[in-house]
């Protein structure tokens, strides 16, 4: 028989919890788990590293033959993200990184090159794909779609967190307030924006766990309930 890859998208703004519980769902699941922020953000440390103006789309998009990322799914299952054939995580998530990224993520040339490796990797091994765009753009016929939503004052503490885990430093209300700009770029860009597919199921995550998230979406998808439920 053949059977399609399982295929879940998880879409949201940041610090909402999306990759800590697609990675986990990921694992339950025995796919592949790929943040595509990632590569977004793989491809705005070329940017930087070059010396190229991520908002200047003649620029970025005559440097993108030469900037190569590629995707290896990992014995872990993740997928991981090659920059020049070199894994970029530990490089990828300042705050300069990440600024930068969401200015080069609007440019549709960026977009639809991050799209086709998506859709290749998913079509391959199926996934857990999390990022902005999954249900609408990326896999829009994918059967489980789910979109991650906040209180902006528990993105900004989660965010908090995972900077200083990061080793980096910074406060809440810069945090915050980066955290604002971000997200006025991603939902009002033209190409692709933040925006939940009419078909996603509305997940809030301020007041859940980790391990409750992840338990309720496996069982929607696994189509059985949740332990309790
Ligand atoms: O999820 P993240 O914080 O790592 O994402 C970094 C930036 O990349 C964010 O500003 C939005 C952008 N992004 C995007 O435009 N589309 C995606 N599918 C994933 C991330």
């Amino acid at each position: 028989m053949n059977r399609e890859p399982l295929v879940v998208a998880i879409d949201g703004p940041a610090g909402v919890g999306k990759s800590t519980v697609a990675r986990r769902l990921a694992r339950r699941l025995g796919v592949p788990y790929l943040d595509t922020g990632a590569m977004y953000r793989a491809l705005a440390l070329h940017l930087l590293e070059h010396g190229i103006d991520p908002e200047d789309r003649a620029a970025v998009t005559a440097a993108l033959p030469e900037i190569r990322i590629e995707l290896r799914v990992a014995d872990d299952g993740r997928a991981e993200v090659l920059l020049a054939g070199e894994p970029v995580e530990s490089r990828i998530r300042s705050a300069e990184v990440a600024a930068a990224t969401s200015r080069a993520a609007v440019h549709p040339e960026v977009r639809q090159r991050m799209v086709t490796l998506q859709r290749a990797l998913a079509c391959r091994h199926g996934g857990v794909l999390e990022g902005r765009d999954i249900g609408t753009r990326v896999l829009p016929a994918a059967r489980w779609k789910f979109f991650f939503d906040a209180p902006p004052d528990v993105r900004a503490e989660r965010r908090l967190r995972d900077l200083r885990d990061s080793g980096a430093e910074s406060t809440m209300e810069v945090v915050a307030r980066e955290l604002a700009e971000r997200d006025a770029r991603d939902r009002e860009r033209e190409s692709s924006p933040l925006v939940a597919a009419a078909d996603a199921v509305l997940v809030e995550t301020g007041s859940a766990g980790v391990d409750e998230l992840v338990d309720r979406l496996a069982a929607s998808i696994l189509g059985r309930p949740a332990a309790g439920a």
